[in-house]
This record gives structure tokens, sequence and C-alpha cells, in this order.
């Protein structure tokens, strides 16, 4: 039976460390229960990012959620999304539906403030899906066998720690990746400052590598105790802008391996560094996780995403939207020169729900193989517009968050 819950935004900090308390008992349960844990937490979700409740019917906090507001890549251009993490449901208000209500409060909030998308790596689909959220890009964490695979340094590059002022420098390589991807992260400062550059759990090391001042790669890694008093690597994020800068990357991780077996290395599936490895061999899919999408706002999730320059085609989509009105009805997308106009009316060709929406709308699922899953009615001509238009590189997502 479902019991009603209300959305907001915590009323103050007695509910915002009610949901800190919620969170890190659904989530990180092992970690010290003292005050100081939940006041960290409070410390890293008051600016940057929105916390949001839901609350039961006497007004207690039952669960909440985090939302990092940033921006998501498609065809050369940043889209706006909610990055969703840190859902937890107290205990004894599970299976009653507070998720649900959760993520059905948060969706049309993010429609109300002109959000297009929202993402998040799910524990379980099904809360998700109530949402309207499915399956739409890959993250991957990959384990390399140090050292086999790895090569010697061919000192190009000079490396050293990195330094407060190298942000500018690193964010820019980063940026030139990730802009080329399908789904990657266009990330905030606050994902940049409390998940990228400084961890509220590991002591995290960076370094650079550059060559005449001008800095060509950069990574930051921590360590992962091994039971044999030796450790693993474990890189949290690493980027070149040339390939002398990968080799200099690829170098810098081998020269670990007195010590370090193994590294772990997070990515979108196909990395452009596989193709510098010498052999294929001590190299393996440690854990695939799918991330989830949901079209928050459905006219500009389209408008705002780019497209291939060579591609002019129409497609007449008939969206079904359950939770947000405006989303309902059809669509005539129009694309051409990289870029998209969308109106209102056309014939309705391709049939759709939202939800279905978001593998297409990535390119994780083309629109016959929706159409095979019983996802969409679509005509011939439908379907080879659909793929021209969301066609690209695969859609996936080297961060965790
Ligand atoms: C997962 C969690 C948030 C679900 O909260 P909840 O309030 O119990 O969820 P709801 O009652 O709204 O359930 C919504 C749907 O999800 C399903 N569902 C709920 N919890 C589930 C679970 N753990 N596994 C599989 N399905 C689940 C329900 O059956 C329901 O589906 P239905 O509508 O088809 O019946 C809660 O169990 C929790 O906090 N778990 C620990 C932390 C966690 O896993 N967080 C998610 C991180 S991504």
């Amino acid at each position: 039976m479902k019991h009603p819950y209300q959305y907001g935004a915590p009323a103050d900090e007695t509910e915002l460390r009610a949901l800190g308390d919620v969170v890190i008992a659904a989530l990180a349960p092992t970690l010290p229960t003292d005050d100081v844990v939940t006041t960290r937490w409070i410390e890293r979700v008051s600016s940057g990012v929105d916390p949001r409740v839901v609350r039961d019917s006497q007004g207690r906090v039952a669960g909440g959620l985090v939302n990092i507001p940033q921006g998501q890549w498609f065809g050369g251009r940043s889209v706006s999304t909610g990055a969703i993490t840190a859902v937890g449901v107290a205990p004894e208000h599970r299976g009653r539906g507070a998720a649900s209500q959760l993520m059905a409060g948060l969706i049309r909030e993010l429609h109300q403030r002109n959000v297009a998308l929202s993402c998040l790596y799910p524990a379980t689909q099904p809360v998700y899906r109530s949402a309207d959220y499915e399956r739409a890009g890959q993250h991957y964490r990959y384990r390399l066998q140090l050292p086999p695979v790895l090569q010697r340094d061919d000192g190009v590059l000079r490396a050293r720690p990195m330094l407060a002022e190298d942000e500018p420098a690193v964010r820019a390589i980063y940026n030139l990746n990730a802009r080329n991807s399908t789904g990657w992260f266009d990330r905030s400062d606050w994902f940049w400052q409390r998940m990228i550059l400084h961890s509220h759990r590991y002591r995290l090391r960076s370094y650079v590598f550059e060559r005449d001042g001008s800095i060509e790669a950069y990574i930051s890694f921590t360590h992962e105790a091994e039971p044999t008093r030796r450790y693993d690597l474990v890189l949290t994020d690493l980027r070149a802008s040339t390939a002398d800068g990968w080799r200099a990357l690829l170098a810098f991780i081998s020269a670990h391996q007195s010590m370090a077996p193994h590294a772990f290395i997070r990515g979108d599936g196909v990395e452009q560094w596989f193709s510098l490895l010498r052999e294929q061999q001590g190299f393996e899919v440690n854990q695939r996780d799918d991330w989830m999408l949901r079209v928050v706002d459905v006219p500009r999730a389209l408008r705002d995403r780019g497209y291939a320059q060579h591609v002019t085609a129409a497609l007449h989509l008939e969206v079904t939207d359950p939770l947000i009105e405006a989303n309902n009805g059809r669509w005539v997308l129009s694309v051409a020169n990289g870029r998209a106009t969308v109106e209102r009316g056309g014939e309705g060709r391709l049939a759709l729900s939202v939800r279905a929406l978001a593998p297409l709308y990535t390119g994780y699922l083309h629109a016959r193989a929706l159409a095979q899953l019983g996802w969409c009615e679509l005509d011939e001509q439908s379907a080879d517009a659909a793929s021209s238009i969301f066609s690209g590189p695969a859609p996936g997502m080297p961060d965790v968050f």
C-alpha cells in the first residue's frame, strides 16, 4: 500500500541532519556512527548541490537525495542535467512508496527549474523506472595488471605534483576529452572540488605532465590496501590532450609496479588510451554499471544538444509522460547544420514513452531495437531518420557520483 509522503527542501539544519543520518545509514552504514561523519556530510551538501527530503504524514524525514546540478555533453554541446546521488529511505519507511514519491517530486522540480535531463547510477532499477528513468549509457571499472601491459617513460614530458593554480589547465584538458563524448559530465565547480580534486574519504595525490611550462596531461589517484603489504592504485581521474601526454600517464602508472600489482581505472567502454597498450592481456573489466537517464524537458533536451553537422533530417514524435504534462503529445524535431528546432504538431510517426526516449536520445538503443522491445511504434522512414539523428560515440561516463 502506498502512503503519502511530502517532497521538499530540508527546512532547517535539523532536517538536513536527519537526512544525513538516513543516507549514511542506507549507503555507508560501516562509517563510524558519530556526529562527526554527519557534520562532515552536512558541510559537503550545504552549497553547490540540492539536498531534498520526503516527510511522512507526521512531518518526520523519511528519506531523501542530493541533486548535483551540472551538464552532460551530447553532440558537442552541454545539456543541463540533475545528477542524482545519495538516494536513501529509512528502513521503517521502505516499501511504502517513499522513494517513488521522492523521485516524482524531484522530476517536477527539475522541470520547473528548466533542467533538461537527469541521470543517476541505480542500485535497483524499479524505483527509478517509476519516475521514467531508463538505462542510457555505460560506465566501466577496469583492472590493469602491472607491469606487463604498460610501457617505459620516454622522458618527453616532465611530471610534477599538481598545484592549485594548475586547475584551469587541468579542467581544459578534461573538457577537451569530454566535449567529444556522449554523456560525460560538464563538471560543476562542486563536482571538481568535492569529487575529483579533493575527496572526503581518501588522500588523493595529483600530478601534471608538462612540456615547456604547458600542461598536456594530469592524473589523480589514491591507494587501496592489499592483504599482502602491497596496495592497488585507484585512479580517480586521468586525461591527456596529446599522445605524448597519454604515454607519460601510462609510464607514470607503470612506475608504481614494485608495490602496486594492479591499477583500477574508470572509463566509458572505449578509451583512446587502450590503443597505446602494448598487449590486451593483463587487462580486464572489473565492473560495469549502466547509468540511467530521465528526459525531464522533452523540447529543451532535444533543442539544447548538438548533432552531427552532416545530418539533415526530421522526426515526427509522439511522447507520453505520466509525470510532466508539458512533455505529452506530438513534436517535430528538425535537425540541420548540427542544431535542432522542436515544434509542436506533426504526424507522430515514432510513438514512445518518455522513458523509452532516454536510450534513443543517448544512442544507447537505436529505434529499431526499441521497437523490438515493444517500447515504440514507428515506420521505416522514422527508423532511418532516428538512426542518423542520434548517431555518435557510444554513450558513457567515466565519473561515479
Ligand atoms: C532503494 C530504496 C531507496 C527504495 O525505497 P522505497 O521507499 O522502499 O521504494 P518504493 O516503496 O517507492 O518502491 C518503488 C518501486 O521500487 C521497488 N523497490 C523498492 N526497493 C527495492 C529494492 N531494494 N529492490 C528492488 N526493487 C525495489 C518497489 O517494489 C516498487 O516497485 P513497484 O512500484 O513496481 O511495486 C530503499 O530501499 C533504500 O534506501 N535502500 C538502501 C539504499 C539504496 O539502495 N539506495 C539507492 C541507491 S541508488
